[in-house]
């Protein structure tokens, strides 16, 4: 609620589509601030007057059934321009009067080109002369376009692509100009905000940094907060974030799993304690997690063995301080987004962080989430202005369970150490290649089988190592990274000349989906 209250701000009306929030991010990475609501929240909509935009989402009803979901007319009466994206389009074609038709014929999935009809201050400097890409993923079509409205693009499957009442400021487009296969995309976005709401490029995430941390002094007062520290973007700007407002106030856990990078723990604790100056308090539970994880080869099971064993360890730990009322997690604007129903009446219901699921309810803490509003890039933003090191502010994200997801089947000390020593020389290698920064996240992965080898005159049957480097917006989707051939011949031969225990080194080619990022 807490940057919420802007001068200016365009709102994003969510009508359940997967990529909503990636609209709210295209708008905010051009300076604007964005704001998605869902269907069931509009009577929460104040203060229409900073609202210098809206925007439509698609999602995946229709309205071609007798029920939909849709916003009030009234809306549409208060003079703010309004672009509606695919269900969006067809919501407005359908309120203003026009024809929907869902046709196996019409609809588009994938790419599409635009073929221009007429000018229009959305679409400047977007068409290209019939060449111009577009990502559709549509069945319903606008078969008749609304009274006052023209059509500004078709394509060979569909009439009206793009549409506006150019009087009233009403958009309407057929494709996800948000979605990057959509080529230009930006410029619809860029258009509609700065020609057409003619809002100003103003909002930047570190002039909010003081508004946070005015609220965290705001909302602890005198009580203390913990927080678990991992050593991740989110978890280190949380704890520097409120370290700021409240200092002492705030104790850090951090659980050595064993199951981190090679060297990771320690050099997130010196930094944390001894570059700033934080109230760090370590647990060393590394046998223990090896005891617990001992045979267990089901990823379901080794996930849960590590997350109940987190929280017995961070319960009994926080049972030591006294007076502690808040627990601060890392929880993103996306989880919020994607932890909310669209339609349902729960729509305030926040996911628990992965690390930590089910401590508040059981520890009765309440939660503190100063970045719930913020995508992970503002968060690294913010964490500069915070001061935090690039080191670990453009640090992958690397999952809970960590290392434990990425050696498939049984866990030994033994695959572990291995696993830690591939790992290091991958990313080393990453960093002193320039590479690690044009990549989404990396790792290297133990399979459980071994094969055979010849090294010098000797036979080998030793571990493979899996490779896994991959693009991507956040994480929903990923695709591989594509490395030249030198890069995979360097670090072939040093993981198998460095790392007893492996005797070949295999590179993962496949997207998210169908795969996964994580192998468990
Ligand atoms: P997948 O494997 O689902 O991963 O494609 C998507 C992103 O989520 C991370 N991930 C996790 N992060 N706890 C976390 O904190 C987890 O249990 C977990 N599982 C997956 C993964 O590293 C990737 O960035």
């Amino acid at each position: 609620m807490l940057l919420q209250n802007q001068k200016e701000k365009i709102i994003i009306i969510d009508f359940g589509s997967q990529v909503t929030k990636l609209i709210a991010r295209r708008i905010r990475e051009f300076g604007v601030f964005s704001e998605i609501i869902t269907i069931n929240n509009l009577k929460n909509i104040k203060n229409f007057d900073k609202i210098k935009g809206i925007i439509l989402s698609g999602g995946p009803s229709t309205v071609t059934k007798k029920k939909f979901p849709s916003i009030p007319i009234e809306i549409f009466q208060k003079k703010i321009p309004i672009l509606g994206i695919c269900y969006g389009l067809q919501l407005i074609t359908k309120l203003f009067g026009g024809s929907i038709k869902s046709s196996k014929k019409k609809r588009e999935f994938g790419r599409a080109i635009l073929i221009k009809k007429r000018n229009s201050l959305l679409t400047k400097n977007f068409i290209n002369k019939n060449n111009t890409l577009v990502w559709m993923s549509h069945q319903d079509a606008v078969t008749k376009l609304p009274k006052n409205f023209e059509a500004i693009a078709s394509t060979n499957k569909s009439k009206f692509t793009i549409i506006e009442n150019k009087k009233k400021k009403i958009y309407g487009i057929q494709f996800h100009p948000e979605v990057t296969h959509t080529k230009k995309g930006k410029k619809i976005f860029s258009n509609f905000l700065f020609l057409i709401c003619k809002i100003e490029d103003k909002w930047k995430i570190s002039s909010e940094k003081n508004k946070l941390i005015y609220n965290i002094k705001k909302q602890v007062k005198d009580d203390k907060v913990i927080c678990a520290l991992s050593g991740g973007v989110d978890s280190s700007v949380v704890a520097l974030l409120i370290n700021k407002a409240i200092k002492k106030k705030l104790i850090c856990v951090m659980v050595d799993t064993g199951l981190m990078r090679k060297n990771e723990f320690k050099y997130t604790y010196n930094i944390f304690k001894k570059k700033y100056k934080l109230n760090v308090k370590l647990i060393n539970a590394s046998k223990l997690y090896l005891k617990k994880l001992n045979n267990v080869k089901n990823p379901e099971k080794k996930r849960k063995i590590i997350g109940n064993l987190f929280i017995k360890i961070f319960e009994k730990e926080a049972k030591k301080f006294k007076g502690i009322k808040y627990l601060a997690q890392g929880t993103l604007y996306p989880d919020v987004i994607e932890s909310r129903s669209t339609t349902g009446s729960k729509s305030s219901k926040i996911k628990s962080h992965h690390n930590v699921g089910g401590l508040p309810k059981k520890m009765n803490l309440k939660l503190l989430e100063p970045l719930n509003e913020l995508f992970k890039d503002e968060v690294r933003i913010l964490g500069k202005s915070l001061g935090l090191i690039d080191q670990v502010k453009n640090k992958h994200p690397f999952p809970g369970p960590g290392l434990a997801i990425r050696i498939v089947g049984n866990i030994t000390s033994e695959k572990v150490k291995i696993l830690q020593d591939a790992d290091y020389i991958f990313i080393n290698e990453l960093i002193d290649n320039n590479l690690y920064d044009k990549i989404w996240q990396a790792y290297a992965a133990l399979l459980p089988i071994k094969t055979v080898g010849v090294m010098g005159d000797s036979r080998t049957y030793e571990y493979t190592c899996l490779l896994r480097a991959v693009t991507s917006e956040d994480g929903m989707t990923a695709d591989y990274f594509n490395f030249p051939k030198d890069f995979f011949d360097k670090i072939s031969n040093k993981i198998v000349n460095g790392v007893p225990g492996i005797n070949r080194v295999v590179y993962d080619i496949t997207s998210k989906p169908p795969s996964t990022i994580e192998l468990e």
